[in-house]
Order: structure tokens, then sequence, then C-alpha cells
């Protein structure tokens, strides 16, 4: 029954929370690795979470990746006078246009009947293209916009995965396959342990802002492919809320 099912996945929501050290964990049927729509209904419930915990004329940063395009085809208005800001996290970071951030950024800003601001940076950056990238006054703005975020929606890929997706450099490749990384975010890859094996080089949030300001972070990762990968994220990265699927919850939980 329903309700049965509602008990056994708050039993492994509660076992998660102690496995992954996270405040808050919701769960959903299925297994996103074979079925989309597991995507959307943990879309879903981020844009619940966002509708009781948004106030009005607050920012929301977002990642790129195919979860965070669910959570946009999932977002709805936020409430008549939460007019929210949604804007990416960081620049393009190689993914294709739909499920680049500035894309969602906007998709979602349109659906919450938000505004949105982009930001139009090449990635990987050359250390040169960097230096010079953030001193344009139009980058400053917004990378201003999203260091000041209140909420930070991202998602968790599978290292080699998301290397190969964004056709990362043969050396790069091979440098990832030598640290062990098992999982990225927002342009950093990690190790099994948390430790930080590679970072692209972009413009945006950087993992130590997350720590040093006060923003809810929401991770949204789901499907049995990424269980190690969301292991290894949270030895490293903070997050007040993890919304997964019951595959890769079930998977985390034999794992550990
Ligand atoms: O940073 C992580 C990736 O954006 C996750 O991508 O949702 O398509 O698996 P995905």
């Amino acid at each position: 029954s329903f309700m049965h099912e509602a008990m056994g996945l708050s039993v492994l929501e509660k076992q998660l929370k102690e496995t992954l050290q996270v405040a808050n964990v919701a769960i959903v049927p299925g297994n996103s690795d074979d079925q989309e729509w597991v995507k959307q209904e943990m879309g879903k419930i981020c844009v619940s979470f966002l509708q009781e915990n948004m106030s009005s004329h607050e920012t929301i940063a977002v990642t790129g990746g195919t979860t965070m395009a669910a959570v946009a085809d999932m977002m709805a208005p936020l409430s008549e006078e939460k007019d929210c800001l949604f804007v990416p996290a960081r620049g393009g970071i190689g993914e294709k246009e739909e499920s680049q951030a500035n894309t969602i950024a906007a998709k979602m800003a349109r659906q919450a009947h938000g505004n949105y601001r982009l930001l139009y940076v090449p990635d990987p950056l050359s250390e040169s293209s960097y230096r010079t990238m953030i001193k344009e006054p139009a980058v400053t703005e917004v990378l201003n916009l999203i260091k000041d975020a209140n909420a930070v929606l991202h998602g968790i890929g599978d290292a080699i995965t998301m290397a190969k997706r964004r056709k990362t450099s043969e050396d790069i490749l091979r440098k990832l396959e030598e640290e062990k990384a098992v999982s990225e975010a927002f342009g950093y890859y990690f190790n099994a342990s948390g430790a930080i094996v590679h970072k692209v080089r972009t413009i945006g949030i950087h993992l130590h802002d997350l720590s040093e300001r006060n923003q809810c972070v929401i991770t949204v990762a789901g499907g049995q492919s990424k269980a190690q990968a969301i292991t290894s994220y949270f030895k490293q990265g903070r997050s007040d809320l993890l919304i997964t699927d019951e595959a890769a919850a079930e998977a985390i939980l034999r794992e550990n």
C-alpha cells in the first residue's frame, strides 16, 4: 500500500541521514537510472521545499545537468509575492544547451514567474582569461548575486561519466582515473574520501563559499549508478537537504 511504502521510505531516510550526516533527506520511489520520471518526482519535492522555505525577492543559484533540468520541468510559481531571482551557480561547464545552468535558471524563472540573470562565460577558462573576465563589470555584477544567493540547488554526477560527457581532455581524464575520482559537483571532482582531485576553472560558486556563507544548499541526485558519487560528495560538501531515490539510497546503505 501507499502508507506501507511511505513508512518504508521514512526508515531509509533516517538511515541515510545518519550514514551521510545530512540534516534532511527525502527519498522518492524508483531508480532515476532507468525511469526518467523519477527525476521529475525528485524535482517536485525540491519545488515544494522552495515553496515552503523561500521568501520574497530571494536568489536561487542552480547548477546544470539532467537532474536540474527535470527540477526546472517541475518548477511552479513560488507564490504571488515570491518574486525570486534565478542565477546559474557557475559558468557553462561544457554541458549541452538543455542541461546548462544558464538554460535551467532561465526556465525555472519562467515557470516560477520570477526573474533571472545569466553568466556568459565559457569553460574551462584559462588562468589569464579567468583573471580578465572576473574584472568585467557585467560578470562581477552577476557573480555578486551568485555569491549572495539564499539557496543553492545542485546535482552530483559520477566523475568519469561527467568528465566524458563534458568532452574533458585526455590528460584530465587520465588524471581523474589516476587520482580515483568518484564524484563531481559544481565543477569539482572528488575521490572516495571526499578530497578534491580536480577543479574546472570557471566563474561562480566555489566550494568554500558554501561553508562560509549561510546559504541553504539543496542536493538532488538519484539512481543506483550514483551511489558512490553521493557518498563521496557528502564526505566533503555541505548540504542541508538531499533529495534522492530509493535505488540510490539502498545502494548507499549497502556500500557503507
Ligand atoms: O554536477 C553534476 C551533474 O550536473 C549531474 O548531472 O543530473 O545529468 O546526472 P546529471
